[in-house]
């Protein structure tokens, strides 16, 4: 069976949970790397002994990547690749230590990407999401419209399960999306959430909708409340799976992710030069079209906040790659 070939970079929850869906819906041919010893290579066997139950052709293989890119050669014609290596947050790390940290991981696996499989499409999973994406574009550049982060997928699903459930009405039927950084300063933007077409300004009162802006936009921190070790595994992986279909499948979803603004968009965006989350239509060649939204002058507030907390990190990654 001939299926396209997908790698993950980053065997861990959030790496294998992509690889197992991906797997179970036999989208693609999954190759997963990560630099701890046999655990690309066990995981990816245990997952492909499922495939059996879920009548699933996709081959899986796993690699251990070594400190000279060792193993990387096996991203060769990759269509995709997701990247969710790096390290999470230990006691004493500040922010900043974690932010250089994973942008060295992230430098080794672009550079091997651009090496080995220089036409794939790239998603960027490894927090902070958006800088990342952008970091990878700058090792990577300059296929902008082939690179581009996740976060906006997995915000735009908490939203919508929240309203679905505020209202106890099916999820399937909530269009709601988050645009802006994946952090605490995301904007889900209110004015479009829909439930069966009628705008939610019309279902709840101000203070119920602030009150579900305010766990969207903690989603990530809830979890990691409760799990105490580790973060966000379940919901991250579908997201990156969902996209993954669309440019497999050329299915022009439109959904919003971190992506490069720039040119006139960027101008009109303040954030020229950066990777932020806006509405966007993704298929076969990546990043197929980045829509322009218009703001209201509170929403431009919002906007302009979590645009500024991107911009800062970026600075920082500039200074630190010496760009
Ligand atoms: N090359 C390859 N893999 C690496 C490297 C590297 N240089 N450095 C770390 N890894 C691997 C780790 O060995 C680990 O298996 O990346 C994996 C990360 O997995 P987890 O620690 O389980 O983290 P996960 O929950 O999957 O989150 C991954 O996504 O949501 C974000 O904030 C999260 O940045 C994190 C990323």
């Amino acid at each position: 069976m001939s299926l396209p070939k997908v790698s993950v970079i980053g065997a861990g929850q959030v790496g294998a949970m992509v690889a197992e869906h991906i797997a179970i819906r036999e989208l693609a041919d999954i190759y997963l790397f990560d630099v701890v010893d046999g655990v690309a290579k066990g995981k990816s066997l245990d997952m492909m002994e499922a495939m059996p139950h879920w009548g699933s052709d996709s081959f899986m293989e796993g690699y251990t990547v070594g400190p000279n890119g060792e193993n990387y050669e096996n991203l060769k014609n990759s269509e995709v690749v997701v990247i969710t290596a790096g390290l999470a947050r230990k006691p004493g790390m500040s922010r900043d230590d974690l932010l250089y940290k994973n942008v060295d991981i992230i430098k080794s696996a672009a550079e091997n990407i651009k090496k080995y499989s220089p036409d794939a499409t790239i998603l960027v999973v490894t927090n902070p999401m958006d800088i990342m994406t952008y970091a990878t574009y700058r090792i990577i550049s300059p296929k902008k419209h082939k690179i581009m982060g996740m976060g906006g997928t997995l915000d735009s699903g908490r939203f919508r399960t929240f309203v679905a459930k505020e209202l106890g009405v099916s999820v399937e039927d909530v269009v709601a999306f988050v645009i802006g950084g994946h952090g605490d300063d995301m904007v889900p933007f209110v004015r479009y959430c829909t439930v069966g077409g009628i705008p939610i300004t019309e279902l709840l009162p101000k203070e119920k909708i602030d009150a579900i802006v305010t766990r969207t936009r903690g989603g990530g921190g809830e979890i990691v409340s409760y799990l105490k070790t580790g973060s966000a595994y379940y919901a991250p992986g579908v997201s990156v799976t969902v996209m993954v279909e669309s440019i497999l499948k050329d299915k022009k979803r439109v959904v919003t992710s971190p992506v490069l603004l720039d040119g006139e968009l960027g101008k009109y965006y303040g954030a020229d030069g950066l990777f932020v989350g806006v509405p966007i239509k993704i298929g076969k060649s990546g990043v197929e079209q980045i829509y322009k939204m218009s703001f209201n002058e509170d929403e431009r507030k919002l906007w302009d906040v979590t645009v500024g907390h991107v911009k800062e990190s970026v600075d920082k990654v500039n200074a630190y790659l010496h760009l």
